[in-house]
């Protein structure tokens, strides 16, 4: 756990050297490791194994592998053809979330206009050092943003806790500061709002009830950790006023990617008339694509995280299923924009509809 319960950011440079250093947050919260990050390989296992996890970090996270693939070089002068191959294998490490494939790009970008070694090192550090600090104010924006809803139900409920439900975690750990999803929430009970937040478990790798818990948890915010199926219970039975996620990836046309099992969320919010929020910076917006059922690639994990009890070693006495069934882990689904209530970005809310989304983001059509 950190010190005195302050929380630092997920991913940092180590004070007085050219390190780059993360929580490992594969044990959380039962142990809180720290690894250092010194090789572009490094880099692709701390992301392909979620050592580091969540859209916004990842991105910066392979920002900062750039850096590393740039203070490497093996030749006296990291060419653009070296940079753009270890670029290349840093994007495929994990393939729904565009925040990875846009931070390095936005960073090789900068990087290959400069002409020396050492100005090609130093502008892909500094790029990385910004993407961060972009992402932290992006995520307290957020939070100020969705503060506003809050309030809104709160005075409309007038009285009681305003019970939130969120899957997944798009925390601080997820992100640099704050997180999205969890900045509003971080926010109103700041301000002294009542709330209380229902807390998926998120199978299989728990991240909801191992990360967002402890982290809600660390900040006194009232929470209850549910099995991941209880979410349309609760709203059949008005116990939940309002659902915030994050996103890995969004479309301009208003579909959001997000963990597996987001969907279902959102399915029983519209049955329930259950607002559907998503938050998310605008660097997880594929400007790309249309059509997010269709188009955003859906990462499928090691059968493995869901075949044996999480964080235990690969024995037949921590097997969940018979030992020969197969299993599949689709680690992200789609929930199309008609189950959207809006989005919470650093620039503002608004519905899931194009027009809006593209006048929030300044987007031409
Ligand atoms: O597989 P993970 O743990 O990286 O998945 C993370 C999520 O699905 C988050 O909800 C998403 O990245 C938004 S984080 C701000």
């Amino acid at each position: 756990m950190p010190e005195n319960n302050e929380c630092r950011r997920p991913i940092w440079m180590a004070s007085g050297s050219e390190t780059v250093q993360i929580i490992d947050q594969r044990k959380l919260p039962q142990q809180m490791r720290v690894s250092n990050l010194e090789t572009v390989d490094d880099v692709i296992y701390a992301i392909v194994e979620l050592m580091v996890r969540g859209a916004p970090l990842i991105g910066v996270t392979g920002a900062y592998g750039l850096y590393i693939a740039a203070r490497n070089s093996k030749t006296d002068y990291p060419s653009d053809a070296y940079l753009t191959h270890e670029a290349n294998r840093i994007k495929a490490a994990r393939p729904t979330a565009i925040n990875l494939e846009w931070a390095v790009d936005r960073t090789l970008d900068v990087v290959l206009s400069k002409q020396t070694a050492g100005e090609r090192i130093e502008s892909a550090k500094n790029m990385a050092d910004l993407i961060g600090r972009e992402e932290a104010e992006n995520s307290r924006n957020i939070g100020l943003h969705g503060l506003a809803l809050i309030k809104t139900i709160s005075a409309e409920k007038g009285g009681g806790p305003v019970n939130i439900l969120t899957h997944c975690n798009a925390g601080w750990l997820a992100c640099i500061e704050h997180g999205t999803a969890t900045a509003p929430i971080y926010a109103a009970h700041e301000h002294g709002i009542d709330l209380h937040v229902w807390v998926d478990e998120t199978r299989p790798l728990n991240q909801g009830s191992r990360l967002t818990a402890w982290e809600l948890g660390m900040k006194n915010v009232p929470h209850t950790v549910i099995a991941d199926n209880t979410g349309g219970h609760l709203m059949q039975h008005q116990m939940v006023d309002m659902v915030i996620v994050g996103s890995d990836r969004s479309t301009l046309t208003g579909d959001v990617a997000n963990k597996i099992g987001t969907y279902l969320k959102a399915l029983a919010a519209h049955d329930n008339n259950v607002p559907f929020y998503v938050a998310l910076p605008s660097s997880t917006f594929d400007r790309k694509i249309r059509d997010g059922v269709r188009d955003i690639p859906i990462e499928l994990r090691d059968p493995d995280e869901l075949r044996y009890i999480p964080g235990f070693e690969k024995t037949d006495e921590n097997l969940l299923v018979p030992k020969h069934s197969p299993a599949a882990n689709f680690a992200f689904d789609v929930t199309p924009a008609r189950l959207v209530t809006g989005f919470i970005t650093e620039r503002g809310v608004c519905p899931a509809e194009e027009s809006a989304i593209r006048r929030l983001l300044d987007e031409k059509s």
